[in-house]
């Protein structure tokens, strides 16, 4: 039976898989904050690892947050809670983006629960070339149940519609590495050595596509000696879009935990995922990036799709540096 305790082991469990989710440049935006009294763990912004020229609004933030709640509501699930989980709960604190509530024991375990936990430790971003092999529809259906399990919807463009958005991730990744604030900002979370615990290490990158069609993020486009050798990617590249109906805070953080489930359901499946959010990150080529067929909604990010190696882990805060544990003080 599993243990119901919200104890230091739980703790650890619970919050080791809600860092393990992605955000962007590994910036880690978050913090957990235990509230004893209610068995509330809520997740907060950390502003202090923001990336403010790629991300202004914090859209990316509440993203990358809303990853970790994610894995945060799937851990909780395995080790029997039925976790409760608020978005947004309290206007008044608006750095307050969840309160995941653990006092609740599920009266049966959710369906894929072991196996999407298992994936939040096999799921790593992947920018180099895929082997070509197509990702078979079933697969793709069950990616698009996974977005929508979120209130969010998973596209897959056709090849002209791919080709329009590679154009507008090319358009965004060219304004990226000119634009001095967001190229300076994002070779600032690239590591070499004695690498802090956030930020990517330059092993993490990848090589540029020789044909030029997949415009992968050049986080070294201020050092061209970092650069690896260009490389062929897949001539066919299979990308998802995935869009929210509304885009305030709360759809922001909805889109985060659909990345994070469509990620995982395609860990299971051995299909790994590049993410391609430059365009995202210009607000024009944001609105160009909706399809007009699909009806409206908003985009949030594109992700490629595809067969590989699994990739490494990269570096992550200790969980006591992310965790408050609610504990009172002596004197209190
Ligand atoms: C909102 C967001 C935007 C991201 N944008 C990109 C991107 O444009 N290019 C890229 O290579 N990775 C992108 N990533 C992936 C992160 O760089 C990655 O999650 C982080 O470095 C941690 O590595 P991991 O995913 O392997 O755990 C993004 C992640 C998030 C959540």
């Amino acid at each position: 039976m599993p243990t119901l305790a919200l104890d230091a082991a739980a703790l650890e469990k619970l919050v080791s898989a809600a860092v393990a989710a992605p955000s962007i440049h590994n910036s880690q935006p978050w913090r957990f904050h235990l509230q004893p009294a209610t068995s509330i763990l809520e997740v907060r912004a950390d502003r202090t690892r923001a990336v403010p020229a790629a991300d202004p609004q914090g859209r990316a933030l509440h993203i990358s947050v809303g990853t970790a709640v994610l894995n945060l509501r799937v851990a909780a699930r395995r080790l029997g809670w039925a976790p409760e989980v608020r978005l947004l709960p309290d206007p008044a604190e608006p750095d307050l983006l969840a309160a995941v509530r653990l006092d609740g024991v599920a009266a049966a375990s959710v369906p894929d629960t072991e196996k999407l936990y298992r994936a939040i430790f096999h799921r790593h971003s992947i920018r180099t070339p895929f082997t070509g092999e197509p990702v078979p529809s079933a697969v793709l259906d069950e990616l698009a149940t996974a977005a929508r399990a979120e209130d969010a919807t998973l596209h897959l463009p056709d090849q002209a519609e791919t080709a329009r958005l590679l154009h507008l991730t090319a358009e965004a990744e060219r304004r990226n590495t000119t634009d001095d604030a967001q190229r300076t900002e994002s070779r600032s979370w690239i590591h070499t050595g004695d690498a802090p615990p956030y930020g990517i290490p330059l092993a993490a990158l990848g090589p540029q596509d020789l044909a030029g069609h997949l415009p992968m993020r050049d986080f070294a486009a201020l050092r061209a000696a970092e650069h690896q050798a260009p490389a062929r990617f897949e001539r066919e590249p299979r990308i998802a879009v995935l869009t929210t109906e509304h885009d305030s805070p709360e759809d922001w953080l909805r889109a985060g935990l659909a990345l994070e489930h469509v990620l995982l359901a395609a860990t299971v499946h051995g299909v790994r995922a590049s993410l391609l959010h430059q365009a995202m990150e210009w607000p024009y080529l944001r609105w160009e990036a909706r399809d007009p067929h699909q009806g409206p909604g908003h985009a949030q990010m594109l992700i490629r799709l595809g067969y590989g190696p699994e990739g490494a882990p990269t570096p992550r805060l200790a969980v006591g540096a992310v965790l408050d544990r609610g504990e009172p003080t002596p004197d209190a």
